[in-house]
Parts: structure tokens; sequence; C-alpha cells
């Protein structure tokens, strides 16, 4: 089995991720996040918040509507612009990025004599219609989240006392009509993203010299969260592959088992979609009015969550974990009674259970033997394992074992909280 084919199964297994209407067969493009995976992307973007948010004083955060009125998809250049260049295969009439050269070899490969169509190009944006009453009226669901931000400038200028340079962030769902959905959640039709838009004077140094700051930011961030350094790199865009509305751009790219891929962009946006709108920024100082320029962080929260569950899957000697970063692991600790039919055990493993509850995310197994409940809870991430065992009555004591090392030492049961949030907060 090839890492990939471990991390779909295990994601399956464990509750990170399912195919979406798995029961009727799935629907490709759509993915669904179970109880563990719901928890790991949940973490991944509190703590995207934390830093980007709640770490800075120069940014707001907005959560904006899916579905807007559709000029602002017209003004966004989105409708002409958003498109990816699709090729035929004359034989069977499968349709394929044109971009996507591995694709093609693999058609190729597969199917002799394989002949192109030429490239056309194929809007991205997904539509929807609405209303009661025929003709329906047509909108989109969003293909970017950025566009509910612009739409908002001028309300979050008017109604906080946030002035030039400053950022709106978000964090929400968008849509893009796929060709080629694949490698798992990589590319889907609907996926999360998190997103800065960062306004600044329109000067070429300022905004670079906040381009710059931005690709170090979100770099560190994934390094900082325990993604490989050495499988991060950036990789600038060539002015084929430029977005409509991008100056210049690079993407943080990650390096996965299908290759290296993008996993954030980083753009400078210009004054491109404020003048689209027709927006502009007044200096309440100087009077001066003008279009400010925005610098972008767009990451994928989808992919970010599939490249830490890849990153973080360790085999060591039989035995499979993830070594996920105890901030975005699903369950910070287990609690177990070291036997399942012994009621002191269990009131006692209870207590402790309800008590860390209340400060951490906590889970609790009493099934089976005790091997197994570590195996389970290593291959979803969870660092630590606390178990009430026939000691724990004599000296008040239970033993926590370490995820990533197997160890384990005895910690008195008063001191458990003040353990785990120091491990955290290291
Ligand atoms: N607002 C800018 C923007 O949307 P993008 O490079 O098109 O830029 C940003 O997308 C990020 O969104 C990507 O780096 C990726 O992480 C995520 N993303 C884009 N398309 C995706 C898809 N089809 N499936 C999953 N994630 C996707």
């Amino acid at each position: 089995m090839d890492l990939m084919q471990k991390i779909t199964s295990l994601a399956k297994r464990r509750g990170f991720i399912f195919q979406s209407s798995e029961i009727y067969g799935g629907y490709q493009g759509f993915w669904d996040y179970g109880p563990v995976g719901v928890e790991l992307k949940k973490n991944i973007k509190n703590e995207w918040w934390k830093t980007m948010v709640y770490g800075r004083e120069d940014v707001v955060g907005i959560d904006a509507s899916v579905v807007m009125n559709p000029i602002v998809w017209e003004k966004s250049g989105h409708l002409k612009a958003f498109s990816d260049p699709l090729v035929e295969c004359k034989e069977c009439h499968k349709r394929f990025r044109a971009d996507h050269l591995d694709v093609l070899r693999n058609h190729e490969n597969e199917h002799d004599g394989v002949e192109w169509t030429e490239a056309k190009t194929f809007n991205l944006m997904t539509e929807v219609l609405l209303g009661t009453t025929e003709p329906k009226e047509k909108s989109y669901l969003r293909g970017e989240i950025t566009q509910g931000v612009f739409v908002n400038f001028k309300n979050v200028v008017d109604s906080t006392r946030i002035k030039i340079p400053f950022g709106i962030a978000q964090i929400g769902k968008a849509f893009r009509n796929e060709v080629t959905p694949g490698n798992f959640t990589f590319r889907s039709k609907e996926f999360e993203q998190m997103e800065l838009e960062y306004f600044v004077y329109p000067s070429e140094k300022e905004s670079e010299k906040t381009y710059e700051g931005f690709k170090e930011i979100r770099m560190n961030w994934y390094k900082d969260l325990g993604l490989d350094a050495k499988k991060l790199r950036f990789a600038d865009h060539t002015p084929d592959k430029r977005a409509h509305y991008a100056k210049y751009a690079t993407d943080i790219e990650y390096q996965a088992p299908f290759g290296w891929s993008e996993m954030e962009g980083v753009h400078h946006r210009g004054d491109y979609d404020l003048s689209s709108h027709g927006l502009k920024y007044r200096d309440g100082t100087t009077n001066e009015e003008y279009v400010p320029w925005v610098i972008e962080t767009s990451g994928g929260v989808d992919r970010a969550t599939l490249f830490f569950l890849i990153d973080s899957y360790i085999e060591d000697e039989g035995r499979v974990y993830l070594k996920l970063n105890p901030k975005i692991a699903p369950y910070k600790v287990a609690v177990f009674p070291l036997l399942g039919n012994k009621p002191d055990l269990i009131k006692k493993a209870r207590d402790i259970y309800e008590n860390l509850k209340k400060n951490f995310v906590v889970t609790w197994d009493d099934r089976g033997n005790i091997g197994k409940r570590y195996a389970a809870q290593d291959e979803i991430g969870t660092p630590w394992c606390v178990t009430v065992d026939f000691d724990t009555e004599k000296d008040n004591s239970v033993t926590v074992r370490d995820r990533n090392t197997g160890k384990q030492e005895r910690i008195a049961i008063d001191k458990l909280s003040d353990y785990f949030q120091n491990k955290l907060d290291a």
C-alpha cells in the first residue's frame, strides 16, 4: 500500500474523512469530515484565527454570505476570467485540464494513440438558481471567499476604528466546478479557505515589504505547527499561471506523495478588486482619497488538513501513530480505567475525565484491552493517555503515556491539568 492509500484508509477507519454520500456510491469532488476530522480541521482554523486575527491589532474578521448578488462576480472578473484550459480526448470524449500534464500522460498510457482537441477555456463558477417563480434567478456559489471581504470593505471601515494599513480575515467555504477533482481532498469542488486581505497605501515599496512579510508569516505558521520544513517551499507564479487579479504571486507548496503541491497562495492583488467595485478609502487625518492595494494570503483548510495528516503519519516497528502537534490534535488526552469491569477504577477514571474536560478536549475509552486503546489513540494522534490502575487508590497518581515515545510516567491527579497545560504551552 502506498502512503496515500494508507492515509485514505486510516482517514475512513478512524473517522477523519469519509466520501460524501457514501451510501449512494459517493459524489465526485465532495468529502465529509468525521468525528475526529472535524476536530482536526477546527483546530487548524482556530490556530489560523489566533495568529492572523487575535495575534494582531491591525486585523478584524468577517463572515460573508456564500451566495452574493451576481453583479459581484461580473465586476470581479470571475465570470470572464476564472477559467481553466481543457482538452478533450477525441476517442472517449473525457475532458482534462490541459495544464495537468501527469494526468494527460496517464490517459495516454491507458489508451493507445490518444488524440487531443485544442484547449478550450472552462469557467469554474458553480451556478445556483434562486427564487420560486420561473425564470429563476441565476447566481453563483462563491468561487473564492475573497469577494465577500471586498464588498464589505466600506462597511468594515465605517463600523470600526481601523485605519490603513489593516487587514480583514475570513474563513469559509468556496466552490469550484473542477474538471479533475482528485488526490483525495486535495482538489475538491467544495472546500474551505482561510484568507487575509491586507490593505496598504498604494506604493511599490510598502506593498512589496508587506508581501515579503506575509510570505514569512505564513511559511513560519506551517513550520511552527510541525510540518516538515524540508517539504515546504515557495513557488513563484510565472505570468502565464497568475490569476487575473494578481500583479505577482507565490505559492507555499508541500511535497506531497503525489508531488510538490500548492497549499496556500500569497498574492499581490494591487488595486484590482477595490477599483473593480468602485471603492476608495479616505484617510481621516490627511483627507487624502485613494484606492488601497491588497496583499492576500489564501490558504486551503482542506489541503492543510490533508498535509498535516500525511506529514504526521509515522510507522515505527509496527506501531502507527500521527505525530500531530498537540495544539491541532483532535483530542489532547484520552482517559481509561485499566479494566472496563471494575466499578472503583471506572468511578475514579470518570472523575478525572470530567475534571480534565473542563479545560481540554478529552476522550474516554473503556473497551478492549489497554494495548488496543493505545493503538486507537495513536492512530488519531492523541498526545497523552491517562490510565487509572490499582495503584491509583493508594498513591493518588495515574500513568500518563506519551504518544511519540510510548514512555509512561506517574503523575499526581491534582497535578494533571497543569502537566498538560505546560505541555501544550511548550
Ligand atoms: N482568493 C485567492 C484564491 O482563491 P487560489 O490560489 O485560487 O486563490 C487559494 O486558492 C487556496 O485555496 C489554494 O492554495 C488551495 O489551498 C485552496 N484551493 C483552491 N482550489 C481548491 C480546490 N479545488 N480544492 C481544495 N482546495 C482548493
